[in-house]
């Protein structure tokens, strides 16, 4: 019987659109499945969307939509992009399905039933900007870090779940299961938190305070608690309890997930998945960030970089190497797209696609295209040539397995370079001009070509298109899924006479150049086709321009809107009264917004947001986390319009 392996990726909160750092999460567990099947596992993959909490009824209520439609929206957006990306996946789970609600509530009465959930009055530092409790600890200044505002006392009434109770059995877990948690930095973290005694965690949220989430199954006034809920789905998606995919594949489960969310999967779930009685995951592989310009992506300074964006330009594989090959699993790396070109051009257009190229010339010209047999016995550097490659094999299987996903690509590239200096040398153009070379001329084109086999096979995880496409040259029309790595890459097992094509540069180089000009015509932060795109897209008639209403107005009278902490209703003078709703309460207080000149859209569609009727907009412009009113220079009428 063969071996099993399931891996998952977070399942993305619906706030977002897909960016980097999801294709990246997503992508890694995509080449670990691919992976693994080409060593003739067999697999599970899964990924989802997050849908339920506080933060995605904001997003909805931002977007004028009900929590549902909002999610159905945004999980629909990143299920049609990890196609586009050549994703694996065997599922796609979202927090929302009927069956993945069911297992939530069945963990949630098991623990209950276990004693291991209570009832109690909390009373603590609230801040009403995250609306969470928080410890004197995570304070700063005593203050929210989020908000810089001090937290209010307040008293609720919960449900608990008693972490507490687990706190020593996972610190043995861990300590004897050294790769539970890895790399070991973070499994270091996670030990180190373990060392100061472990809260109980609250895991109801009263639903007159949030009702968008999943009913507590012993009382109907809570939901869950989002995490209580999100963590549930990588086993709800394989049927927990009593599926059969639960029995096959739990036993194998690995999770990969960035360092923003170690916590939960550390600690929380372990704790939780204990006390309902079933065996924990066996990895949690846990990788840093991608940043931009060494900091970190933001919506605000337009450093959110979309993978779609990037694909059409480079291509896909391109794209896919970069990401797995630029950073060290469980590290941070730095992305541009000027390191993403010089790959492209160094690694994949000269390096790989040369080899090929130049492989397949040649055996155009000296074979008629047709695979040669093995001529002469092997030589010195033909027994390099191989035992390079048989090195690269064993460094990839083993290195894959352990989240060295540049090492086994480094390994790969040191046979690339093996194989064109080997080119060099033995110089085949001088072999098929001396007489009597003909059987050495073969013996090395031979070794050249099955080279170039292997690697497609290597490569396939990583660039499951760009296999497919040197297989198929190679006369060998498999998809990359259903490679075996044992069979599709033992040495020698090419057929003879079997004719080869040599095709279109596997990877055309990128002019910097032409992409330095397109960002020099102000383009940035984008290049090439999507640049244009926006650039030529985005600009707008004078016509079009004057179609906006936008008229100074005085803010009469200002108030917070219930159970939201971003919007104020105003009623604003713009010559007649108007009630607008705006999403600047984060920032600003309903006193000190009133008497305030702003600038408003006034015939934007009405909309209701939380219920409340808005009719029109008011321009605010954020920098960073600062929100600024946009105003006239000096004090003018209101109702006047702005042109
Ligand atoms: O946390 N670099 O969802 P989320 C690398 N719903 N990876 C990044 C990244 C970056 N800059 N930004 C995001 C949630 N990621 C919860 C998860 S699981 C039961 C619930 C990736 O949408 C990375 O995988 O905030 C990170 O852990 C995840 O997106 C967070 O996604
Ligand atoms: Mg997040």
């Amino acid at each position: 019987m063969s071996e099993r392996f399931y891996v998952t990726t977070p399942i993305y909160y619906v706030n977002a659109q897909p960016h980097i750092g999801h294709a990246y999460t997503t992508i890694v567990a995509d080449v670990m499945n691919r992976f693994h099947k080409l060593l003739g596992y067999k697999t599970y993959f899964l990924t989802g969307t997050d849908e339920h909490g506080d933060k995605i009824v904001q997003a909805a209520q931002e977007a004028a939509m009900e929590p549902k439609a909002y999610a159905d929206r945004i999980s629909r957006l990143f299920r049609e992009t990890w196609p586009k990306l050549n994703i694996s996946n065997d599922y796609f789970i979202r927090t929302t399905d009927a069956k993945h609600v069911r297992v939530v509530q069945h963990i949630l009465q098991k623990v209950y039933d276990a004693g291991d959930i209570y009832f109690s009055t909390y009373k603590g530092l609230y801040c009403i900007g995250c609306e969470r409790f928080y410890t004197e600890r995570e304070l700063v200044d005593g203050k929210c870090p989020d908000h810089d505002r001090e937290p209010v006392e307040r008293e609720e009434a919960n449900y608990f779940f008693r972490m507490s109770k687990y706190q020593d059995w996972l610190i043995e877990h861990i300590e004897a299961n050294p790769d539970f948690i890895r790399p070991e930095r973070y499994r270091n973290e996670v030990l180190a938190f373990l060392r100061e005694p472990l809260e109980d965690l609250c895991i109801s949220r009263p639903k007159e305070r949030l009702s968008w989430g999943i009913t507590l199954p012993f009382d109907e006034r809570y939901v869950t608690y989002v995490w209580f809920d999100a963590l549930i789905n990588y086993v709800s998606a394989i049927d927990y309890p009593d599926g059969e995919l639960f029995a096959e594949f739990w036993p194998a489960a690995q999770h990969t997930i960035a360092k923003d969310i170690l916590k939960p999967h550390g600690i929380y779930w372990p704790t939780m998945i204990r006390s309902a009685g079933f065996t924990p995951y066996r990895h949690l592989n846990v990788h840093g960030y991608w940043k931009i310009n060494e900091g970190k992506m933001s919506k605000s300074r337009g450093t959110v970089v979309a993978p779609l964006d990037l694909v059409p330009i480079y291509g896909l594989d391109a794209f896919r190497y970069f990401l797995l090959r630029e950073m060290v699993f469980g590290l941070d790396a730095n992305f541009s797209e000027d390191a993403l070109i010089q790959r492209l051009n160094a690694d994949l257009a000269n390096d790989l696609g040369n080899l090929f190229s130049r492989t397949l010339a040649m055996t155009a010209k000296y074979f008629d295209g047709r695979i040669p047999p093995f001529g002469a016995e092997p030589e010195a550097p033909d027994r390099e040539l191989r035992d390079q490659t048989r090195q690269t094999i064993e460094v990839y299987r083993a290195e894959i397995p352990r989240l060295g996903f540049h090492k086994a690509l480094i390994s790969i590239w040191e046979t690339l370079n093996t194989a064109n200096k080997y080119i060099d040398s033995v110089a085949p153009w001088t072999l098929a001009k001396e007489a009597g070379q003909r059987p050495r001329l073969q013996t090395v084109m031979r070794n050249l070509l099955e080279v170039n086999r292997t690697v497609a096979v290597l490569i396939a995880p990583f660039m499951p298109e760009t296999a497919e496409t040197m297989l198929a040259r190679l006369s060998i029309p498999k998809k990359a899924l259903d490679l075996r790595l044992d069979e599709d890459s033992r040495w020698g097992t090419l057929h003879e006479g079997v004719p080869v094509h040599k095709g279109e540069a596997l990877f055309p180089r990128v002019e910097t150049e032409k992409i330095a000009q397109l960002k020099q015509k102000g383009m940035p932060p984008k290049a090439g086709a999507a640049a244009l795109k926006e650039a030529g897209m985005e600009l707008i008639s004078f016509e079009e321009f004057k179609k906006l209403d936008l008229r100074t107005g005085i803010v009469k009278h200002a108030e917070a809107v219930p159970k939201s902490r971003k919007l104020l209703k105003l009623i604003v003078d713009i010559g007649e009264e108007r009630q607008v709703v705006a999403g600047i309460a984060q920032t600003h207080t309903a006193e000190e917004v009133v008497g305030k000149q702003v600038i408003i859209v006034a015939n934007l569609q009405p909309a209701k947001l939380m219920g409340i009727e808005s009719r029109g907009m008011v321009l605010a412009v954020s920098d960073g986390d600062r929100l600024s009113l946009v105003t006239t220079a000096e004090p003018v009428s209101p109702g006047l319009r702005v042109s």
